[in-house]
């Protein structure tokens, strides 16, 4: 697709993007205002969202808004009154999440807090996410959610990581199930690491890795309901070299 056609691909089109502070949230947001999408970029923390606004301030020809709301909060009613001005939405990108702890604990060594905390953290406010967003799109719009590839293989030393990241998928997968095309497009992403600015101010960075901003160019497509994987609910997005594929790399 030329730059011109890419540009103006969600001309007219909402695109919310919840967990847009983070930071494959925010190059997400970067490259869907470059598609030209109005984009709804909703975190939990008005500082961080000001961040946000600063850091893609120069992005066009999209128009930015900035809602602060916990997307992940258990009152679904109270999360759409909060959307609610934003009419029916194109997209939806659930980018929220946490990974816990960054030490590495073995699952016999996990304390029942650990484990608690991340299922509220890393499932249960997805699981809010879904219900509160889903009935906001239009019935010819995409949810694009993303999991971890630990969804899928073992994750020793980060369990937790794993477990959630596979039962967020299963409840993303059942959903698209459910809505049986009759509703609007649900798409589960597989992401290996990503690109983002804190990974590569922690060091953490390399060529090889999808960009945050190639993931929301992808997801805008996605949206639009263009280019070649716009009918595959289940996509592996783990490294360049990869590709974008429907079945797990090997
Ligand atoms: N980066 C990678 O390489 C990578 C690889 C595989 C999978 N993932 C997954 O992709 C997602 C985004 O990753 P990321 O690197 O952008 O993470 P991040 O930088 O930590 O951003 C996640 C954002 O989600 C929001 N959030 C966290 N917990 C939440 C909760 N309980 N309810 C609502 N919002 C919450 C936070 O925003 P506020 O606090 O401002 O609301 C935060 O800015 C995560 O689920 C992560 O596990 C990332």
């Amino acid at each position: 697709m030329s730059e011109i056609q890419e540009d103006r691909l969600l001309s007219g089109r909402t695109v919310l993007v919840a967990g847009a502070t983070g930071g494959i949230g925010e190059g997400m947001t970067l490259a869907l205002l470059r598609q030209g999408a109005t984009v709804v970029a909703t975190g939990r923390s008005e500082e961080r969202l000001a961040g946000l606004a600063d850091h893609v301030k120069e992005a066009g020809p999209g128009t930015l808004i900035t809602r602060t709301v916990n997307v992940g909060d258990a009152d679904s009613e109270k999360v759409r009154a909060q959307l609610s001005p934003y009419g029916a939405l194109d997209g939806a990108v659930v980018s929220i999440g946490d990974w816990g702890s960054p030490e590495r604990t073995g699952i016999l060594d996990i304390s029942d807090r650990e484990w608690e905390e991340m299922i509220a953290s890393n499932l249960t406010s997805h699981f809010h996410a879904l219900r509160a967003l889903t009935p906001l799109l239009s019935p010819d719009g995409a949810l694009v959610h993303l999991s971890g590839f630990s969804a899928d293989i073992p994750y020793p030393f980060a369990a937790l990581v794993g477990a959630t990241n596979a039962a967020k998928k299963s409840l993303v997968r059942s959903l698209e199930a459910e809505l049986g095309g009759r509703g609007p497009r649900v798409y589960e992403l597989i992401i290996g690491p990503i690109r983002t600015r804190p990974r590569a101010a922690i060091g953490a960075d390399n060529p090889g890795w999808f960009s945050a901003e190639d993931l929301g160019r992808h997801a805008g497509r996605l949206v639009a309901h263009s280019g070649p994987y716009a009918d595959a609910p289940l996509q592996y997005l783990i490294t360049r070299a990869h590709g974008v594929r429907t079945t797990p790399p090997q």
